[in-house]
């Protein structure tokens, strides 16, 4: 497919959908598993349960019924995609991509399908990316998935990371748009600081240190994170992404309708809305119920709050994420 009218077109949201799987890991149940209770979990972070996927059940496969509810709503089928993204740090396997995977079991043409690791980034960093290629004109349909089957890659003998993980996909069909339709992708603002990527890791498992008895008996496999510190890098991220999308928009804070964060922390959420000067009541929070599903996150609160009918279609919307990496973005769009 080649360039036709490089610059004449926006992108717009035609269809989203997300998928939980049906386990629920509450907070009773690691209270049985490790030290910790309940009423901690909640204070500490908001998250009252979340979301696990069966054994055997992969990105693939959550991604798979959260397109499916995407392409839905789109009135639009698999044979219509032009390219996929899939958003995720615990792809099916290594490879092929779990984006290759999912191009099959959609039954979609063969077309450029590829995984983006940005972590809890990745579903802002997925769609800016999605948005370069409708802009030139090069593709109409673009299905970007963030999903993540973390539970394998979470140590739950670690009190601080295990009550905060949980399985989830979101799927939005970004598709082209005339350039004076009102509802669009406004603008995107992504960065990375590897400097600060200590701050949170999965060591094992890669080319560096690739699986060994040792790295099963030092528990590398599992993610290990500095939470402190992300918790301070999260705040100040993301309130400069806010910042950055609305300046460089012009728009004010009191006219956006919805702030969508990352779901990580309510805590987080709320001092981003104070640095920010954002009302909490215009944050979107869905994290009691899923936990952290990083690349996840984003779509999966979104299409609950569309569900609820809190977000509605023309609303002024901005998306704000942090993640390993270091990496952050925010995206400003009108739904
Ligand atoms: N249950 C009970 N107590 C716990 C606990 C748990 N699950 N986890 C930690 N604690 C204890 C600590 O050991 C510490 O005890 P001490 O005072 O005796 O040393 C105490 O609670 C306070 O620990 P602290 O680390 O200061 O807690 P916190 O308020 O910073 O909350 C996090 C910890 C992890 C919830 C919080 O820092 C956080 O959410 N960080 C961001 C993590 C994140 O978003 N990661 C993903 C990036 S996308």
């Amino acid at each position: 497919m080649g360039h036709d009218g490089a610059g004449e077109f926006r992108s717009k949201i035609s269809g989203i959908g997300s998928y939980l799987p049906e386990k629920i890991l509450t907070n009773f149940d690691l209270e049985k598993m490790v030290d910790t209770n309940n009423d901690w979990i909640i204070e500490r972070t908001g998250i009252k349960h979340r979301h696990i996927a069966k054994d055997g059940e992969g990105v693939s496969d959550l991604g798979y019924h959260a397109a499916q509810k995407a392409l839905k709503m789109a009135n639009l089928t698999a044979q219509d995609i032009d390219m996929i993204i899939v958003c995720t740090v615990s792809g099916d396997q290594v490879m092929p991509s779990t984006a290759c995977v999912l191009q099959s079991k959609l039954g979609c043409r063969n077309i450029f399908s590829f995984d983006l690791s940005a972590a809890c980034s990745g579903f802002v960093y997925g769609l800016s990316v999605a948005d370069q290629f409708i802009r030139t004109g090069m593709y109409k349909h673009v299905l970007v998935v963030g999903g993540e089957v973390l539970h394998p890659f979470v140590n739950y003998e670690d009190r601080e990371t295990c009550i905060l993980f949980g399985d989830a996909a979101g799927a939005w069909i970004v598709s082209r748009a005339e350039k004076e339709y009102p509802n669009v992708i406004m603008s995107s603002h992504l960065h990375a600081d590897g400097n600060l990527g200590d701050l949170f890791v999965l060591p094992a498992g890669g080319s560096k240190i690739p699986f060994s008895a040792e790295v099963l008996a030092n528990k590398t496999q599992y993610v290990k994170m500095k939470g402190r510190e992300i918790f301070k890098n999260a705040v100040r991220t993301m309130t400069d992404c806010c910042h950055e999308a609305l300046n460089a928009n012009g728009v004010k804070p009191h006219e956006v309708d919805w702030l969508v964060p990352h779901q990580a922390n309510l805590r987080i959420l709320e001092s981003v809305a104070s640095h920010f000067e954002f009302p909490t009541e215009k944050v979107v929070v869905s994290l009691h119920e899923t936990g952290n599903t990083s690349a996840a996150s984003i779509p999966v609160a979104f299409d609950m709050a569309f569900q609820e009918g809190k977000i509605k279609r023309g609303q002024l919307i901005l998306l704000a994420a942090f993640g390993a990496g270091l990496t952050s973005g925010s995206l400003l769009l009108r739904f």
